[in-house]
């Protein structure tokens, strides 16, 4: 398989930087918790994280993804629960990327679920013209063409995820 460098580490950290502006400047004031999604935002998250002025507590939640294959299955179940308690509280679902968006709609429902008071959500990448269904992120890193990427967390099969830069994978 070939691999060819999309999104470089230098667009990376200005990217992200200037996210963590925004949010804190939208999330000022609020008792706010970001909810990184295993595995693949945890690159992103902790990156992001250093770039918010403000205090943020740290959660996760794992849904099921792809398994080995690089297309989903369209079912999606929640494998690990937040410990947090979400009630009253901001919450920001930061998440690798969104492609059909069916995981982001069932985390953010989930999330509504369990009585967060405000629900946003970052994403580092999006691919909109992948969508089956309508999901739009607060946040997003960069949009993408509708092909397969490898590397700051993100994988291939659990392989690849700690290239420092954004890479296409193709056959
Ligand atoms: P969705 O539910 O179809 O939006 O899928 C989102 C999840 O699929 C992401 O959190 C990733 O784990 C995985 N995924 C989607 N596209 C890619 C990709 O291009 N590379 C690696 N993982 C991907
Ligand atoms: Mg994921």
């Amino acid at each position: 398989m070939a691999q060819t460098t999309l999104i470089s580490r230098a667009q990376i950290d200005q990217r992200v930087a200037e996210m963590g502006k925004q949010i804190t400047a939208d999330l000022q004031g609020t008792e706010a918790i970001a909810l990184c999604v295993l595995k693949g935002a945890v690159f992103f998250c902790t990156d992001l994280m250093r770039q918010i002025g403000m205090d943020m507590a740290l959660d996760f939640i794992q849904v099921s993804s792809y398994g080995n294959e690089k297309y989903s299955s369209g079912v999606v179940t929640i494998l690990k629960e937040p410990m947090l308690e979400m009630r009253g509280k901001a919450v920001l679902i930061v998440e690798d990327i969104i492609d059909s968006g069916l995981s982001m709609r069932e985390v953010h429902r989930y999330i509504e679920g369990r009585g967060a008071e405000v629900v946003k959500t970052a994403t580092f990448l999006d691919k909109p013209a992948a969508r089956k269904v309508d999901f739009k992120a607060d946040y997003v890193g960069f949009s993408i063409d509708p092909q397969f990427v490898i590397g700051y967390g993100l994988d291939f099969a659990e392989k690849y995820r700690n290239l420092p830069d954004v890479q296409v994978l193709t056959d």
